[in-house]
């Protein structure tokens, strides 16, 4: 990139005030002074410095990880009114959207971004990546119906691939007895792990997303959210083959 284009898009200056300062000589380039607008900048080589400090282009892209809350729905806007997921994120990207998407009742990690080919890749089926959910059921779980889970069942779309699916804790009793579940599913059809429960006779109660790639819901309160930072994006990158 051409060093008044670099500067301009750091912030330093607009195009052309960075050009009268890089022919003032307060610009360097590796330690020397540069003086050509037009000099060519290796983006991520070449160290620029203005008034001694470093000059970094900002990031291109956000990575939003939003710890969502029960009665918020996924969408950009609601005919009818209802609270969004963009109600709880302010100054967002415009290009910014959920990569994939959680029920209104369903709480837990979404991923925001505005990096397109990420957000593609994070979603299709080629990169196997990991959803990991906590769901509360209804009934007493065996372990022969969740094995219809764990080899993969039919639904009304089509065969869900296998889940990896284990028992944490059981309570109740009669018609109130529940068990939380752990589930580890690479798919993200619409309302599957309610679908997928549900078909075995287990109807969920509630339901977390607690792991999305590798990136944990852990520390973050409900209706939190924080960006991601650099070596986490590139965690997220790496397994998709970015
Ligand atoms: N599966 C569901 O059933 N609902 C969600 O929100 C996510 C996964």
């Amino acid at each position: 990139m051409r060093l008044n284009r670099f500067l301009a898009r750091c912030g330093i200056a607009s195009r052309r005030r960075s050009d009268e300062l890089i022919q003032s000589g307060v610009i360097r380039i590796n330690g020397e002074v540069v003086d050509e607008p037009g000099r060519v900048v290796a983006i991520g080589g070449d160290q620029v410095e203005y008034q001694g400090r470093s000059v970094v282009l900002p990031d291109l892209y956000e990575y939003v990880l939003l710890h969502k809350p029960a009665g918020y729905l996924v969408s950009r806007g609601d005919p009818e009114g209802r609270p969004t997921v963009y109600d709880l994120v302010s100054g967002l990207h415009p290009g910014t959207v959920p990569v994939g998407r959680l029920d209104m009742e369903t709480t837990g990690l979404l991923l925001l971004t505005d990096d397109g080919d990420l957000g593609y890749r994070l979603l299709h089926p080629r990169f196997v990546v990991d959803k990991h959910y906590v769901a509360v059921v209804g009934g007493d779980p065996v372990e022969e119906k969740l094995d219809l889970l764990r080899c993969g069942i039919d639904l009304d779309d089509g065969p869900t691939a296998p889940a990896e699916i284990r028992i944490d804790e059981r309570w109740g009793s009669g018609f109130k007895k529940r068990a939380r579940l752990s589930l580890c599913i690479h798919e993200g059809r619409k309302r599957q792990v309610r679908r997928m429960l549900r078909a075995v006779g287990y109807p969920v109660r509630e339901l977390t997303r607690v792991e999305f790639a590798g990136l944990r819901i852990e520390g973050l309160a409900e209706g939190h959210y924080r960006h991601l930072a650099a070596d986490e994006v590139n965690r997220l990158k790496s397994q998709v083959g970015l």
